[in-house]
């Protein structure tokens, strides 16, 4: 029986239905959440996710920025910007779209963050908290991911899961969600030798790799969870995920699709997690 698809824009319908009376009652108790997205240069990918974050945030009631800044800004600049919008009490949430230019991706950007508006989850402190376990803003892609699986009902525990991608924004932190709820993990990466070794013992298989239809047929365990980040474009405009979806789906139990899997998915959990910082922050 090929796999059951899992649509993540169902599921995130259900969770922006729910931010949105949340949004509602916030208003009602004079706090609008307010997120702001931090752009820097002009790269097209980001510049589409960037809006549709503001847009969502947008639809449901919120207040939404994007700051754009050019390619040339400097770290000094930079960390002052941050250190406007951490005091600025109306914003709530503040995520900064990835790729940096790598004058500043090397720095420390998101440490200048103040961690309660931390809603992408990537300040060191809720690195750490999530390493052990605790409430923490956790990154918006390892979120969603979370909730897919438990969508299918399937019990985590005991499960071997496999993560391809080492990236400190999905990779490790679901690696270590994975970890924290019972499964074996495996992180595989870039440098990993005879990747197929590994996926074939995959109960659960998460590939953020940004690499096209890598993961193939041959390398998935009949019957795994298979979880697809992958979004790149191709020349002919389309999103191609990181598995060869049709072929992986006659063997897998569960499968996302690119697109409407996993990113419908991110952009709600970022709501989400805004709409948490602005309750925590404003006590409301
Ligand atoms: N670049 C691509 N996806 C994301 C994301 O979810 N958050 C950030 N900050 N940058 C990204």
């Amino acid at each position: 029986m090929p796999a059951k698809i899992i649509d993540g824009k169902k599921i995130a319908e259900k969770i922006l239905e729910k931010a949105k009376k949340d949004v509602k009652a916030l208003k009602e108790k004079g706090t609008t959440p307010k997120l702001v997205v931090i752009q820097v240069g002009d790269d097209p990918a980001s510049s589409i996710y960037v809006q549709k974050k503001r847009d969502k945030c947008l639809e449901l009631g919120m207040a939404s920025e994007i700051k754009k800044f050019g390619e040339k800004i400097t770290y000094t600049e930079f960390l002052f910007e941050i250190e406007k919008l951490n005091k600025d009490d109306s914003v709530h949430g503040i995520l900064i779209q990835l790729p940096l230019p790598e004058h500043l991706s090397h720095k420390q950007v998101f440490e200048t963050i103040d961690v309660c508006k931390d809603v992408d989850g990537l300040h060191p402190a809720n690195h750490g908290k999530n390493l052990l376990g605790k409430e923490c803003f956790r990154p918006a892609t390892p979120i969603g991911i979370m909730k897919i699986l438990h969508e299918t009902g399937v019990k985590l525990e005991g499960k071997n899961a496999v993560v391809i991608g080492r990236s400190n924004i999905v990779g490790k932190p679901i690696a270590i969600m994975l970890l924290n709820a019972g499964c074996t993990v495996t992180i595989c990466h870039s440098k990993t030798t005879n990747l197929k070794e590994h996926t074939l013992k995959a109960d659960i298989l998460i590939s953020a790799a940004g690499k096209p239809k890598l993961v193939k047929e041959s390398m998935v365990k009949k019957g795994a969870i298979v979880i697809d980040v992958g979004t790149t474009k191709m020349k002919n405009g389309k999103l191609c995920g990181d598995v060869d979806f049709e072929k992986v789906r006659k063997k897998a139990s569960w499968i996302t699709p690119v697109p409407g899997g996993v990113g419908p998915m991110t952009i709600a959990s970022v709501v989400e997690n805004t709409v948490k910082a602005c309750r925590e922050i404003t006590n409301a």
